[in-house]
């Protein structure tokens, strides 16, 4: 059976790497591995759209789960290392006790896998033991299996998004660039005559003729270059600003969720591949079309000279073509190697700095620079073997070029002998068989760069695909008219964070009235800042609904949502700028009345007047000189100066002393806005007029004060 399994026309099926994008994604590419191995070509993006999965990632159950949604039968085993042999490849398996691998094939004493965070790799037997926890799950297809294609496609086009301007510097750069090539095309032609016609008349007129000719091309084709690079650049800016900005605006649309299941690197690197497909479709894209014109008008011009030699010139074209083609996939391999290295590189440095404090207080600067260092080390020589790729295939080009040249010469020179070409027509035919293999190489080069270009087309489109937050601010909601314009009325309220997960939040219904404060408490990891961030909208519930003044919040859009609702969340922070720039969160025209109003009741106006610049003192990102307490002030602030008319506080008072706190609290009940209070303080409790305890999923009292 199993050797007809091995007949079963497995030279057709390749096993891909699927690459995770989020960090706990493992078992799910690799479920995905193994579905295109059978023919169910499924990408990471649709995998994602298809199967929710937790940030706390999956267990076996859950890969379980998947496979079989994908008509994959699963069988978990238990075995040793020697058994792995045994095992029916392509197969998960468990690794490192926290991560899925697929096993691609098990030898003597080595195993290949394809690692959904690291790539291809081979494993020696005696690292095996280390990592592999002795779980493995074989999958095969189920009789309703069916090879299907199920790709998110990602175009260009739609990448760019809309971009003005490009048109014109298009058009202009192709005229520019095709006057450049008019004149390359004369370029031959000066050696060829001056050979057959001056040399052999001894003409000296002709010769100064054609001298002065030639210099004027020069002169011109240098000035067209030079303008074309300018034009060149100014195009490459326009398209790089206006995209940026494109990719920018969108990320700052998506949902909070996919912030939070990324490395910062990782976003920023996915970022910085706007810059390499825009480089390469700028620099390169006009090039290709006039190299792939080019070769075909030089390809003719070598037909007219000598067509025996012209196959020749072909065949040294094919044997170059077949060699970057052949290269192509593991160089694509390395290279996508190389950029997720760096980027795991760049986030472990990112962490670090964020964490001094941490890092210090533990002593570990050491173990965080081994850390880096590894990654660092990883990524150069990710680099190395590129560059390893790269002579080994160049040397070959090379080798072929030149000794196909000296071939060339030989042969064409025994046409000279034998009359049937001149000595001119020999230079001129050189020049142009040069320049034929020079531009079309280019075009194959180019063919490639552009296929590679989807490699970063695909990383981009994890942020330009990526579904933003619903935009539906049709409903115009009136703003405090009458006293119950912002009763929160949730309903039937379900929200999970993943499908494998348990509920978060298993049915609440909750009616806050307009001014009402309302204190949420519970113990710790119960779902309070969750439940927070659904009633922000920030969060979407799977069931269930959320009344804002009688309108539903999914409905009457995010933004108008939250325009009307002023918030201080656990872990919010503070902007580089000052501290007045800070509470009106950077508004354009600052109310500096209002920026004292509301620092006077959050109680930290006497804290800032005793700064020596005030409000316009400086707060880094970072290295703020605020304490936690003054912190929360200024954050509550900056809630209070948008006029909210609910007001959410997520242990946002922690930090603060009880005299503060209730100094505070008075100064908020003045202002009759509705308040959600998650704390576990029993000072900024009792400030409120009702308590609600959250306990699994489900509001189990609520005890009236009044
Ligand atoms: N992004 C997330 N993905 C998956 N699970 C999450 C996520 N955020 C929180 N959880 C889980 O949801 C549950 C509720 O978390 P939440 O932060 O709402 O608790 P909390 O009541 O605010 O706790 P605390 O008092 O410690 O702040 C916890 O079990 C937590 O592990
Ligand atoms: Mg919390």
């Amino acid at each position: 059976m199993s050797l007809l399994d091995n007949l079963n026309f497995s030279w057709k099926r390749r096993l891909p790497v699927v690459r995770q994008s989020q960090a706990a994604e493992c078992g799910l590419a690799c479920v995905g591995m193994i579905a295109n191995y059978y023919g169910h070509e499924i990408d990471i993006v649709s995998l994602r759209r298809r199967f929710s999965t937790s940030l706390k990632g999956a267990t076996l159950a859950d890969v379980i789960t998947v496979a079989q949604r994908l008509d994959l039968t699963a069988r978990a085993l238990r075995l040793e290392v020697e058994e792995l042999s045994k095992l029916k490849c392509p197969c998960i398996l468990h690794w490192d006790m926290n991560h899925f691998v697929v096993l691609k094939k098990a030898d003597q004493n080595k195993i290949t896998i394809h690692d959904p965070a690291k790539g291809i790799r081979v494993v020696p037997l005696k690292e095996i033991s280390q990592s592999f926890t002795g779980v493995a799950l074989e999958l095969v297809p189920t009789s309703t299996f069916v090879a299907k294609k199920e790709k998110e496609s990602i175009s260009m086009l739609r990448l760019i998004g809309s971009v003005t301007g490009i048109k014109s510097a298009f058009a202009q750069i192709l005229i520019l660039s095709v006057s450049l090539e008019f004149f390359g095309i004369l370029g031959p032609f000066f050696m060829q005559w001056v050979m057959d016609l001056v040399l052999v008349s001894a003409d000296h007129s002709l010769l100064t003729l054609l001298g002065v000719g030639f210099i004027m091309i020069s002169i011109f084709q240098n000035l067209i270059s030079a303008l074309r690079s300018w034009v060149t650049t100014w195009f490459s800016s326009l398209l790089s600003v206006q995209w940026t900005t494109n990719i920018c605006r969108h990320l700052l649309k998506l949902p909070l969720s996919y912030f939070e299941s990324r490395h910062v690197g990782d976003i920023l690197s996915r970022f910085g591949s706007v810059g390499s497909i825009q480089d390469t479709l700028t620099s390169r894209f006009i090039s290709t079309v006039l190299d792939g014109i080019m070769s075909l008008v030089t390809l003719v011009m070598l037909f007219i000279y000598n067509a025996k030699l012209a196959w020749l010139v072909i065949g040294l074209l094919v044997a170059y073509a077949l060699i970057r083609f052949s290269s192509y996939r593991s160089l694509r391999q390395a290279r996508e190697d190389q950029i997720i290295s760096s980027a795991k590189t760049q986030s472990s440095l990112l962490e670090t700095l964020r964490g001094i404090q941490a890092v210090k207080t533990n002593n570990k600067q050491n173990t965080r620079l081994s850390t880096y260092m590894n990654y660092l080390v990883d990524t150069t020589n990710k680099g190395v073997n590129i560059q390893k790729l790269n002579i080994g295939y160049g040397t070959l080009q090379g080798l072929i070029s030149s000794v196909g040249r000296v071939a060339l010469v030989w042969l064409a020179a025994n046409q000279v002998m034998e009359g049937n070409f001149s000595a001119g027509m020999l230079t001129a035919f050189i020049s142009f068989s040069d320049q034929f293999i020079s531009r079309a190489s280019g075009l194959i080069n180019s063919v490639i760069d552009f296929r590679m270009l989807r490699l970063h087309g695909e990383r981009l489109a994890d942020i330009a695909l990526s579904e933003t937050e619903p935009e539906t601010d049709s409903i115009v909601v009136p703003r405090k008219n009458d006293g119950h314009d912002s009763d929160i009325v949730i309903e039937g309220l379900r929200f999970r964070y993943a499908e494998t997960e348990p509920w978060v939040i298993d049915g609440i219904n909750l009616t806050i009235k307009s001014g009402e404060s309302v204190a949420i408490i519970g113990p710790s990891g119960q779902g309070k800042t969750t439940l927070a961030k659904v009633i922000l909208g920030l969060l979407h519930p799977q069931e269930g609904t959320i009344c804002v003044g009688k309108h539903n919040i999914a409905q009457a859009g995010l933004q108008q949502h939250r325009e009307r609702i002023g918030c201080v969340m656990q872990d919010d922070i503070l902007f580089s700028g000052s501290i007045a720039d800070n509470i009106s969160f950077f508004a354009e025209e600052p109310d500096h009345e209002k920026i004292h109003r509301v620092a006077q009741m959050a109680q930290i106006h006497n804290d800032i007047m005793q700064m020596p610049m005030n409000y316009q003192s400086l707060v880094g990102d970072m290295g703020s000189f605020l304490s936690g307490g003054q912190i929360q002030r200024i954050l509550l602030a900056r809630a209070l100066y948008r006029d909210p008319e609910i007001l959410v506080l997520d242990e946002a008072t922690s930090h603060l002393d009880v005299n503060n706190e209730s100094l505070i609290n008075s100064a908020i009940k003045t202002m009759n806005i509705t308040r959600i209070i998650v704390a576990h303080r029993p000072e900024t409790i009792r400030s409120a007029d009702r308590i609600i305890v959250l306990n699994q999923g489900n509001i189990q009292e609520i005890s009236d004060l009044k």
